[in-house]
């Protein structure tokens, strides 16, 4: 054995305590002090060690869904789609993946209540033998908004206050006032499935349009859909504060102790398809992430199945410090025009590298199970081990080549460099639509919570009108139900 290799520390691999430089420690309840009373000497090494490791111990949160929970597991193919990609891990049924999934919330901090109405994340790490495919979604099928360019804004705006540090229904209101296409993710977030009641029972989405490719270049438009084969369940507001309150990790303790007591939760895939040559003949752009595609016109066929079947063993390095990436594809997939989804793909990677250091990618949890070779090393926290000379490409002293080549997406693109709107916006049908599938009590629920934050006294009448229009717009009766309720609720 090399007396000399580095070996990772462990609570476990030494009989006695140590420094983290591997010096015996022999006292481990008292500082170094001049005589039983004090003061402490800064000589102490192990004592200044002790508390400036502690002092660095938290990292950055994430800036958005800085609370959450991840398990770890494996996904199965059941249906044959090679037709539509030459992703490796769907190559055939049967075929297994090892996954990492990472729910979440998205506004409040690390610690906050997740008994919140507040979409939920539902990001899923598949270590692929072509390298990590990240399928970074939401549990509900669309988004607030289609342009990356409103992201920053939206979630200041959602997050609390800057002045007060608490969540104020007015600053939503009227930040959304300006943005109707989110219409269309109230009538879900907003809905009765606003609060899931666990991160088991609940559906996920991959949110955008991607593009599947085949070997020979074929491409096809795909959405994809996770469903929960314990079904959905939801918390109606008083059960929410019921269970926030005697609890608020309750949705990570469930998916931790149903795992540990071997009931393990499980999703099916399913995915909607389109022929990227139909893509115009729709009243919604099936690229606009505020939209879904009905399922009477794009069924959903079933892909596989992910089973999580075991918990994380420490929180840190497999929930802190995981890090996901909507960038982070594999030949066989590949992103679509979707103007969200393009500047998802620059922003996480750029968030990790200040959250997690330069290296992140090098850490356990995210570093691809399969084998893997570049030259991007050196900065900081590099721990990789190399011992070659040739650090460069091309070289005749590397033997290391190109891939074979990887089929990338061959749809022709052009046009003027512009900053404006798609064309078809079309911000209230579907949410008319949506509204009116429901009961008379649930659309009720639906008026009772929009009224509840359009009565915030700092939202004023301009804002009111604004959003009553929009509702009528997607439903007369809708925008007549709720202006009643509010001139109801402000007689009162
Ligand atoms: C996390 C940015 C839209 C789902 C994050 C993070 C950033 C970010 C910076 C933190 C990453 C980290 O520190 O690890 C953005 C931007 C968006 C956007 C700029 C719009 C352009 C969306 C959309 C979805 C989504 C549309 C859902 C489809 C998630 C999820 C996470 C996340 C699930 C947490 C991943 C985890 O568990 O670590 N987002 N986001 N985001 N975002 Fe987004």
């Amino acid at each position: 054995m090399d007396p000399y290799k580095y070996r990772p520390s462990s609570q476990y691999d030494t009989p006695f305590w140590t420094t983290n430089t591997g010096a015996p420690v022999w006292n481990n309840n008292n500082s170094t002090t001049v005589g039983p009373r004090g003061p402490v000497l800064l000589e102490d090494y192990h004592l200044v060690e002790k508390l400036a490791q502690f002092d660095r111990e938290r990292i950055p949160e994430r800036v958005v869904h800085a609370r959450g929970a991840s398990a770890k597991g494996f996904f199965e193919v059941t249906h044959d789609i090679s037709h539509l990609t030459c992703a490796d891990f769907l190559r055939a049924p049967g075929v297994q993946t090892p996954v990492i999934v990472r729910f979440s919330t998205v506004i409040h901090e690390r610690g906050s209540p997740e008994s919140l109405r507040d979409p939920r994340g539902f990001a899923v790490k598949f270590y692929t033998r072509e390298g990590n495919f990240d399928m970074v979604g939401n549990n509900l099928p669309v988004f607030f908004i289609r342009d990356g360019i409103k992201f920053p804004d939206m979630i200041h705006a959602l997050k609390p206050n800057p002045k007060s540090h608490i969540q104020e229904h007015w600053r939503i209101m009227d930040f959304f006032s300006h943005i109707p296409e989110a219409c269309n993710m109230f009538t879900f977030l907003f809905d009765d499935i606003g609060i899931p009641a666990d991160y088991r029972h609940m559906e996920g989405f991959g949110v955008h349009t991607f593009k599947l490719i085949t070997k020979a270049g074929k491409e096809t438009y795909v959405k994809f859909h996770w469903k929960p084969t314990c079904g959905v369940k939801n918390l109606l507001e008083d059960e929410a504060v019921m269970v926030g309150g005697a609890n608020h990790s309750h949705a990570t303790q469930d998916l931790y102790d149903s795992i540990a007591a071997g009931n393990f939760p499980e999703w099916k895939l399913m995915i909607q398809t389109m022929n990227i040559a139909d893509e115009d003949k729709f009243d919604f752009d099936p690229l606009d992430d505020t939209k879904i595609w009905p399922e009477d016109m794009f069924p959903l066929q079933p892909v596989g199945r992910m089973v999580l079947n075991r918990n994380i063993d420490n929180f840190f390095a497999e929930n802190e410090q995981l890090a996901f990436c909507p960038g982070v594809i594999v030949p066989g997939i590949y992103y679509s025009d979707d103007k969200m989804f393009q500047t998802r793909v620059f922003s996480y990677s750029d968030s990790q590298r200040h959250r997690l250091g330069p290296n992140y990618l090098m850490l356990p949890v995210n570093a691809p199970k399969c084998a893997h070779h570049n030259n991007h090393h050196e900065g900081f926290m590099n721990f990789m081990h190399r011992d070659e000379e040739v650090n460069y490409f091309p070289s005749r002293f590397d033997p290391v080549r190109h891939s074979e080549r990887v089929p990338i997406s061959q749809s022709r693109i052009s046009g003027v460099r512009e900053k404006a709107c798609i064309h078809k916006e079309n911000n209230f049908q579907q949410p008319g639509v949506r509204f009116r599938s429901w009961d008379p009590a649930r659309q009720d629920r639906f008026i009772k919570r929009i009224v509840e934050m359009l009565s915030d006294p700092r939202v004023t009448p301009e804002i009111r009108s604004v959003w009553l229009s929009y509702w009528s717009q997607c439903d007369k009766t809708l925008g007549q139900r709720m202006a009643s309720s509010l001139s109801m609720k402000s007689a009162m």
